[in-house]
């Protein structure tokens, strides 16, 4: 099974990734994970991107297309894949197409959450990460069941990312609208676009899925 997941910032792609991962046993493909590990670790790649992350921007395609194409290559994304944050412009999802028909791959679904932006800047500002083992939570919306403490591995490790501060939200909503909407009329034609309503509750949102998967 080869999903994209494909919704604004906060819209809920890696929340509902991480169960994906299990039903289906397929790996998730964050790009924005893999840059956050490239800042952290302090990469060329990770000097370059980190700057524009902060600020809400889009890192360069020719970065994102050699990462994600150097990814797809790895023994584990050959038994499925979820990407989450990838294509995010035309020129990626072009090169995306390239990647997969060399690879013989195709797609069996790209999922479009819809959410109103109205919403987005409430769940970005209330999210936070198990540090050890990436489980996602939100002060609100998902907390912990034992308060402090992760209920996946136990950590009592938390982190919040550096761009969930409201005021870059409304750079990443703008990105997300100029640079990364106009591919969806690209799904749309392919046949491969399912919509859900990613503003019911978690839950609710990982049936619909599943609904639309059990069709593929
Ligand atoms: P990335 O990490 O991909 O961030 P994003 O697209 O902005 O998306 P988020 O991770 O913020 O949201 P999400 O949809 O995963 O929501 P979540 O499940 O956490 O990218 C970060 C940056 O990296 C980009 O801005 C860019 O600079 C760069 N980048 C990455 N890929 C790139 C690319 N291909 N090209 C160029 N640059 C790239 O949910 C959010 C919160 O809401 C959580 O707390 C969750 O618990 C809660 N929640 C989830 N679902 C619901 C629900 N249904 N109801 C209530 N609460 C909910
Ligand atoms: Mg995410």
């Amino acid at each position: 099974m080869n999903i994209i997941l494909l919704g604004p910032p906060g819209a809920g792609k890696g929340t509902q990734a991480k169960w994906l991962e299990e039903k289906y046993s397929i790996v998730q493909i964050s790009t924005g994970d893999m840059l956050r590990a490239e800042v952290a670790a302090g990469t060329p790649v990770g000097l370059e991107a980190k700057a524009i992350m902060a600020a809400g921007g889009l890192v360069s395609d020719d970065i994102l297309i050699r990462m994600l194409s150097s990814r797809l290559g790895k023994a584990d994304a050959a038994k499925g894949f979820i990407l989450d944050g990838f294509p995010r412009t035309v020129p990626q999802a072009e090169a995306l197409d390239r990647m997969l028909a060399e690879k013989g791959l195709k797609l069996d679904a790209v999922i479009e959450l819809k959410v109103d932006d109205a919403a987005l800047t409430d769940r970005i500002a209330g999210r936070f990460t198990c540090a050890k083992c990436g489980m996602g939570y939100h002060d609100t919306f998902k907390p912990t069941k034992k308060d402090g403490v992760c209920d996946a591995c136990g950590s009592a490790e938390f982190v919040r990312r550096a761009d969930d501060r409201r005021e870059t939200v409304a750079a990443r909503l703008e990105a997300y609208h100029a640079q990364t909407a106009p591919i969806i009329p690209h799904y749309a034609k392919t046949g491969v676009l399912r919509e859900v309503d990613g503003m019911a509750e978690i839950d609710e949102v990982a049936r619909q899925i599943e609904a639309v998967l059990a069709k593929v």
